[in-house]
């Protein structure tokens, strides 16, 4: 009897979860309280049920995390690492840097073979790709520092998920079909049934992960000192990689300053360095701030190509400048500097897209140029395809945004035997080579050299934006480079474009980022703006693969949360 309850239950869940995937929603869900966002529903009501329990929006998305961690195993994670940005209502702003770091044997030609190439794949897929994951002691540090509840209770949604388990929706059972997946025992055992692969709707049960939760749960320490991080350094030795129990224990999670800048009457608080985020988003909108984009219209091809050139100079200046603040010295201050940016205005040509090879910095900017003479030729860098966000506010005001990562799908594909958890390649996103162009052709200086105990750069953008000083946006996507972009055009089809949160994700995307030099656009896009855009002499790229933007609008009236889902991955904001 009570296993038939189960079952119906889950067959409703399934229903539930294939309807929520049918069509882009028109409308933001609307709760007068609270909201959490995110790419999978029971990870928004596992964040949910901690506000109706008492807890804060910081309560909240830890339980939302571990949940991911559960549900969406492409991406959340306790094996890889991430940012969170919050804003309390008291108007106090907090980063937590819980980003990986290279572990201490880790070198700067470790993915070069002996006559001096990249070995393929070797960032990217095996025990070599991980990076020290900093996603327990983050969450557990966000938590202890900010939140209300015991880790235990948080914990226990995502424990119950893993341990019961969960319908899996159409996507996820593709997901899971990956052929590096399959070289990599532990995981073939636990997410292709040892090639039975799951089809959607079957339950995906993780009892190893449901233990390893369980155990975080009594001590997230564990991770890092004790029986646990012995576990996880010796399996992964064993496979090959780098990282031993010392590395383990020297992770730090790190309080960093929030990027803050203004676009038009808007405060903008975003990712400091190690992301590249907030340095990107705010130059990019200081140039455009120059412009009257609301007179050319929505994704009209006057409004695209001003900010397409933006974004240009903007990923010119990421490419060259920046890294992990901890071992490189960053012109914070001159990137995202309005002077910087009425300076880049004058290069910019309305009527014709300027060559990427070609941009010169500003002349009157000669300590940045100094800066970038004393830094050796460029390097390439991969962003593969996938990252989650998620966006919290609860009853008081108090706003969480947090991107989290593997980096590739489903990271190095290596499952530790017994522990139940994927690892992240995040190793990939330093530079393995200078000079040499990647699959996703990004181009970045010395400063993300890999270096032992090093952050690697990110793209990873998550974003709080002040209306009046009141908190009116909780923004942040996954998708590589394109995550700073699209973060980009979801705040400006709200701010200039008057579009309301749902119309705003929903909204074509369109992405630049310097080399190689072509506009990315999303399928959707009106084929005149296309020819005007052409005709301006961009290369256009039509791509149809972007990040869900998980985002929550606060009512500047009613105060009404307003959630945003993104039907690009199912996304599936809950409310109350
Ligand atoms: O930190 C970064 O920028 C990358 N590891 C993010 C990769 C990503 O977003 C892939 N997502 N879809």
């Amino acid at each position: 009897m009570r296993s038939h309850r189960h079952s119906v239950i889950l067959l409703l869940l399934v229903c539930l979860l294939a309807s929520s995937a049918l069509a882009a929603p028109m409308h933001p869900v609307h709760a007068p309280h609270a909201m959490v966002a995110s790419v999978h529903e029971l990870a928004s009501r596992a964040g949910i049920e901690m506000m109706q329990a008492g807890g804060n929006a910081i309560d909240a998305a830890v339980a939302t995390g571990f949940a991911l961690a559960v549900v969406h195993p492409q991406a959340g994670n306790i094996g890889g690492g991430g940012f969170m940005l919050i804003r309390m209502a008291d108007s106090t702003t907090h980063f937590i840097d819980f980003r990986e770091k290279a572990p201490a044997a880790a070198t700067a030609n470790m993915y070069l073979d002996s006559s001096g190439n990249v070995i393929e794949n070797a960032s990217l897929v095996g025990y070599k790709a991980i990076g020290v994951p900093g996603s327990v002691a983050g969450l557990a540090y966000a938590l202890k520092t900010y939140g209300k509840l015991a880790l235990p209770q948080v914990m226990a949604p995502a424990i119950k998920l893993a341990r019961d388990g969960y319908p899996l929706a159409w996507e996820d059972a593709e997901d899971l079909r990956d052929n590096d997946l399959a070289k990599f025992p532990e995981s073939r055992r636990i997410f292709q049934r040892n090639g039975s692969y799951f089809q959607q709707g079957e339950i995906l049960r993780q009892p190893e992960l449901a233990r390893t939760l369980e155990r975080i749960a009594k001590n997230p320490d564990e991770f890092y000192h004790g029986l646990m991080a012995r576990e996880i350094a010796t399996a992964v030795q064993k496979g090959g990689g780098l990282i031993t129990a010392d590395d383990l224990a020297q992770y730090a999670v790190k309080e960093r300053k929030p990027i803050r800048g203004t676009y038009r009457e808007y405060d903008v608080i975003s990712a400091p360095p190690p992301s590249s985020g907030g340095i990107a988003l705010i130059e990019a909108l200081n140039i455009l701030e120059g412009y009257e984009l609301a007179k050319f219209g929505n994704r009209s091809a006057e409004a695209v190509h001003l900010t397409a050139e933006a974004f240009r100079r903007a990923f010119f200046d990421r490419a060259e400048f920046l890294g992990d603040p901890d071992f490189a010295t960053i012109p914070v201050a001159q990137l995202i500097g309005k002077r910087y940016a009425a300076g880049w205005r004058e290069t910019i040509d309305p009527a014709h897209a300027s060559t990427s090879k070609d941009l010169q910095r500003p002349a009157v900017f000669n300590e940045l140029e100094r800066y970038a003479r004393t830094h050796a030729p460029t390097t390439t860098i991969r962003e593969p395809e996938n990252t989650t966000h998620y966006s919290v506010v609860d009853g008081s005001g108090n706003a969480v945004a947090v991107t989290t990562t593997l980096n590739d799908t489903l990271g190095s594909r290596v499952t530790l035997e017994g522990l139940g958890f994927l690892l992240n390649d995040e190793m990939d996103d330093f530079s393995s080579k200078q000079g040499v162009p990647n699959a996703y052709g990004l181009i970045q200086g010395p400063a993300n050299a890999i270096g032992p105990g090093k952050r690697p750069l990110s793209a990873m953008t998550p974003t709080v934006v002040l209306k009046d000083g009141k908190l009116f946006l909780v923004l942040g996507s996954p998708g590589g480079p394109t995550i700073i972009t699209t973060v980009a055009n979801i705040l400006m089809g709200v701010v200039d474009f008057g579009l309301d949160i749902q119309e705003s994700v929903n909204a074509p995307r369109f992405h630049h980022q310097w080399l190689p030099d072509e506009l990315r656009l999303e399928a959707g896009m009106s084929p005149d703006t296309v020819k005007l855009l052409q005709n301006k002499g961009h290369k256009i790229q039509m791509e149809h693969s972007w990040g869900d933007g998980e985002c929550i609008a606060v009512d500047p009236k009613t105060s009404e949360r307003l959630g945003a889902s993104d039907g690009r991955n199912n996304g599936k904001p809950v409310g109350f």
